[in-house]
């Protein structure tokens, strides 16, 4: 089901610190991505360097646009080139890639969506086609970047490192700080804060869902770099290798070592 469009960029801002927003006009992507998944996007110069898994922050599917937010990790990288681009430029992207957060999970339940750092953006695709009673935390290092949009759709709840807003230190320390539960998690964001969730949702008996997204590097199945293992729930708990772009980035958080 997934494409390779070449596809123009209806706009691009800088909304952080190295944090980009990209609205793209894209042909079939749109109609087909569920919140969750992500696209693959290409650089100019394909052959040196790999295409990046960029993770989808809002599908809008009359208007066929996806936006991405994502960070510039560097000098010379391709998201840096990305960042350069501006509206009316064209870039080749294939997607929708991965599994995505399964919706139906939540019905009826109290849902917490928690993101980290650039796990962040694809929690507003997920907070806006939640049709459940939510809580939202989200984690940053300093500054915060896509907060009021979080604030339409549930209650809104926010960790800094440097306590510049929120609860000074994790997610995790926002939901002990404002007493927070819920019937069922979605989360993505970095390694060390799904393992905390994770603990946190298996002592609890809390379903959780967590988007390992960070340990992708081609997103394409290409290079390995993002296998994990995982244990299938088929009762005999057999250890698998699972290529996080392929079988996921989204996992059942009893489902993966991480
Ligand atoms: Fe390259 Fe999964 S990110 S194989």
């Amino acid at each position: 089901n997934k494409r390779k469009e070449s596809a123009m960029i209806v706009s691009q801002e800088c909304i952080a610190a190295d944090i980009y927003s990209m609205w793209i006009q894209t042909e079939k992507i749109a109609s087909l991505a569920v919140p969750g998944q992500f696209i693959s996007m290409y650089t100019k110069d394909g052959s040196k360097l790999l295409p990046r898994p960029i993770s989808l922050c809002e599908i809008n599917r009359e208007k066929k646009l996806i936006r991405v937010v994502y960070r510039v990790t560097g000098e010379g990288t391709g998201t840096e080139q990305f960042s350069e681009l501006t509206k009316g430029d064209w870039i080749d992207i294939l997607g929708p890639l991965g599994n995505g957060f399964p919706l139906e999970a939540a019905k009826g339940k109290k849902a917490m969506l928690i993101g980290g750092g650039i796990g962040v953006p694809p929690m507003l695709e997920l907070a806006k086609q939640l049709d459940t009673k939510k809580v939202l935390v989200m984690g940053y290092r300093d500054e915060q970047f896509l907060a009021e949009e979080f604030c339409e759709y549930g209650d809104f709840y926010v960790a800094t490192e440097d306590g510049s807003a929120g609860t000074k230190g994790n997610v995790m320390d926002a939901i002990a700080a404002n007493g927070l539960d819920a019937e069922v998690i979605f989360a993505c964001g970095p390694a060390p804060m799904l393992r905390a969730i994770k603990q946190y949702a298996e002592e609890k008996n809390i379903v959780c869902y967590i988007s390992t997204e960070e340990r992708m590097a081609c997103g394409i199945g290409a290079c390995l770099a993002c296998v994990c293992q995982s244990k299938e729930v088929d009762g005999h708990s057999h250890v698998h290798n699972k290529r996080v772009c392929k079988d996921g980035p989204v996992f059942l958080s009893t489902e993966v070592e991480i």
